[in-house]
């Protein structure tokens, strides 16, 4: 897969594009509340740890947090969502405006941190990944969910037959997934890959989601804006090769849940 460094300029727009949906986020996620619940087995059972809420979007997941741990930090890197979260959610949680890249936490600070469909945004991942493991305490855990390739293959497929402009984000493989989480300071001690299929009654309510969950911006992309009315046309009439025999439109999530230990050293 050909990587391409995000810029701070690419940060600030994903940002932006979050923040723009976090009052309709709530209502087009789906599959953050599937993926978020999915993850609860592996949250430990005692209740006087730090926990840090990664990429912590509206704070859904930080309020039930926050009901279970003594001290809850939610971070993001988006200012309207923070806002949103603030807002709504418990007054006890400690809400962060920063990077994941760039984690403002002391080394060795956390017992463990959650992060819900948040890693496929990050790149450099491996820089991520050093900044969690270094926050985290030795032995602290890292429970996380994110996409990988496979994920919205029949958008991809349909929109290859029509321009080579890149309109989907590139995810890791589960190999890459794991050679990056397996290093000197981390082990990916349990993993599932799983695919959600996701039914739309047309590509608009596809396209209305993603863009609902802030999903629609691309660093790669050549061709900015929006797309030819043609282009989009012939795209939707690729999609119909997916079309279930109820006439309902298939997207496919591949979603991968980790759970990587700190290893003592
Ligand atoms: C798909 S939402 C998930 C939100 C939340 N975890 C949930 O389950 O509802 C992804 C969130 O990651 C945040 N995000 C993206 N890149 C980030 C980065 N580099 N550092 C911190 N947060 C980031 C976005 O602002 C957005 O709120």
């Amino acid at each position: 897969m050909v990587q391409t460094e995000q810029t701070n300029a690419d940060r600030v727009k994903i940002a932006k594009s979050f923040g723009s949906a976090s009052k309709s986020y709530d209502v087009s996620a789906r599959l953050q509340r599937f993926s978020g619940k999915h993850l609860m087995p592996w949250l430990p059972n005692r209740h006087d740890l730090t926990v840090l809420d990664l990429g912590s979007g509206t704070g859904f997941f930080t309020d039930l947090l926050a009901g279970s741990y003594e001290q809850v930090i939610g971070l993001d890197i988006s200012t309207k969502m923070l806002n949103f979260a603030k807002e709504h959610r418990n007054k006890k949680i400690i809400w962060l405006e920063a990077d994941a890249h760039d984690i403002p936490l002391k080394d060795n600070s956390i017992d463990f941190i959650y992060s819900n469909l948040v890693i496929q945004w990050f790149e450099p991942l491996d820089e991520a990944i050093t900044e969690m493991l270094r926050v985290l305490k030795p032995g602290g855990l890292l429970i996380f969910t994110t996409l990988v390739d496979g994920t919205l293959h029949e958008l991809k497929s349909s929109w290859r037959q029509v321009d080579d402009d890149q309109h989907v984000i590139d995810f890791k493989t589960v190999t890459e997934l794991n050679t990056l989480f397996n290093n000197d300071n981390g082990k990916l001690v349990e993993q599932k890959c799983q695919d959600i299929i996701l039914e739309y009654q047309n590509v608009i309510h596809l396209a209305r989601e993603l863009k609902g969950l802030g999903a629609n911006h691309l660093a790669q992309k050549k061709n900015r804006g929006l797309s030819g009315k043609d282009k989009w046309f012939k795209m939707t009439e690729h999609y119909k090769d997916f079309l279930e025999p109820s006439g309902i439109y298939p997207a496919t999530y591949r979603l991968f849940s980790g759970l990587v230990v700190k290893l003592n050293n």
